[in-house]
């Protein structure tokens, strides 16, 4: 699978309830997380209310909570929840044989190359 999508590599690499770090060059650091149920999902690591770490935070749900302070994030829309505001971009991904995809144009979308 080329092309259109970035293999970022197997999904054993991450354990479920936690993420790891995709540095962009030029650009924003992505954050790939593994829920408790091994759904996936890719975000911008940059909390939406003064760019917390994300991939530091607690994963439940589908929900990571800011390691700074304690905003809960949507990991499926970015989105801040309950009184909280503001929404942290979503980069599409997919798994396919065990093997996880970010999609190419909203990585490099971002003006940057994928380290
Ligand atoms: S920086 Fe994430 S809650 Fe404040």
């Amino acid at each position: 699978m080329i092309g259109d999508w970035l293999d970022i590599g197997p999904v054993d690499q991450i354990a479920p309830g936690h993420a790891r770090t995709l540095p962009v060059r030029g650009g924003e650091e992505i954050a790939v997380f593994r829920t408790l149920n091994s759904e996936f999902h890719a975000i911008v690591n940059q909390c939406p209310h003064k760019q917390g770490p994300l991939s530091q935070g607690i994963v439940h749900g589908g929900v990571v909570t800011c390691p700074l302070h304690g905003w809960n994030i949507s990991l499926k829309t970015g989105e801040a929840l309950g009184d909280d505001e503001g929404c942290v971009p979503v980069i599409p991904l997919r798994v396919d044989a065990g093997r996880i995809y970010l999609l190419r144009s909203a990585v490099i979308g971002k003006r940057a190359t994928a380290a």
